[in-house]
């Protein structure tokens, strides 16, 4: 993948950030969607590639802009043909209510290298480079746990688990607290909550439980590059879902592990902080037509972890001179 289409990943999260993080605490998640979604949208229609969203907003009908399906970037000749999966804004609630992690994340591979996902419930695991290929999705928590204290080299009551606050986790939680070990509950998004396990400065050595599918092919993009480890099974809910399943070429009964989450080795990710973070700090209002925002950019060829901290002059910027 192209060094610089991978920097080009920034400036359309961070395009995405500053939009909709006007919505901080103000109410409207539609609306800090909606910011997020056309910023991201006019944004990627610069950058040079044959894109195709297979992760998006939604069906065609269901979404106007960023559908699966939909094809972006400039599609000159000779660009390259990829899959794109976004999130223009993972935290709709927590933008809405003015709470903490909210990123806009994009993550992009070859064309036919991403798990074409449907919008449903996955179960997930995650974990850094330093427990990959250790734990399972198929062990009971109590064993995964274990093991993460062998090789973290950590006491039980150091191990810290990651996992949405949600009354459907209660029985996982209970089997974590009897073990003895910490949980770090997070009220909305579980990409940020799986990369947080590959970084020793964020607290959190292993997600668990179960959230969106497309997140989950998000968050094995950043791992992958990060070598760490994601294994999701789709958790379908009724007869619909479960035709969904079949109709998109997807199985709900495997396991799917990183490399059937994204194949290869040319994916790319960027994130940036809408509200603040551990990880990333949230968009800052600096002045009058000025603001900060934080970016991860991973790029899986390399490897190359960057954190780019970027002051913006919003009446600079041609998509703000509206
Ligand atoms: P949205 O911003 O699309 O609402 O997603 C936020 C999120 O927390 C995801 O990160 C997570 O995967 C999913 O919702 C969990 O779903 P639910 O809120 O239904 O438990």
């Amino acid at each position: 993948m192209d060094r610089n289409l991978v920097m080009n990943l920034a400036r359309v999260t961070e395009a995405a950030a500053l939009h909709s993080a006007k919505y901080l605490g103000r109410g409207d998640k539609n609306a800090a969607d909606q910011a997020a979604v056309d910023a991201m949208r006019a944004m990627f229609d610069t950058v040079d590639i044959k894109g195709t969203v297979v992760i998006g907003e939604g069906e065609i009908d269901e979404a106007p802009m960023l559908y699966i399906g939909e094809e972006i970037g400039t599609r000159n000749d000779g660009n390259l043909e990829v899959d794109i999966a976004v999130d223009p804004l993972d935290g709709t609630t927590a933008i809405s209510k003015g709470m903490p992690d909210a990123i806009s994340v994009v993550a992009v591979a070859p064309k036919g290298c991403l798990l074409h996902a449907p919008d449903m419930y996955m179960n997930k695991i995650a974990v850094g480079s330093k427990a990959a290929g250790k734990v399972s999705i198929e062990y009971p928590i109590e064993k995964n746990l274990e093991i993460l204290t062998e090789v973290l080299n950590k006491e039980m009551s150091d191990i810290t688990v990651v996992m949405l606050d949600r009354p459907r986790h209660e029985e996982l939680a209970n089997r974590v607290r009897k073990c003895g070990a910490r949980i770090r509950f997070i009220q909305d998004g579980d990409v940020l909550g799986a990369i947080s396990t590959c970084f020793d400065h964020v607290s959190g050595d292993i997600l668990v439980g179960s959230g969106g599918a497309p997140e989950g092919v998000l968050a094995a993009v950043a791992l992958k590059c990060l070598g760490g480890q994601l294994e999701g099974q789709l958790l379908p809910r009724n007869e619909e879902e479960i035709n969904r399943c079949e109709k998109m070429g997807v199985s709900c009964d495997k396991i799917y592990g990183i490399d059937d989450l994204v194949k290869g080795d040319e994916a790319a990710f960027s994130a940036t902080g809408v509200s603040h973070g551990e990880l990333l700090g949230g968009v800052n209002f600096i002045g009058k037509n000025i603001a900060s925002t934080e970016t991860l950019v991973l790029r899986q060829e390399t490897g190359t972890v960057r954190f780019i901290k970027a002051i913006h002059y919003l009446d600079k910027k041609p998509e703000y001179a509206k």
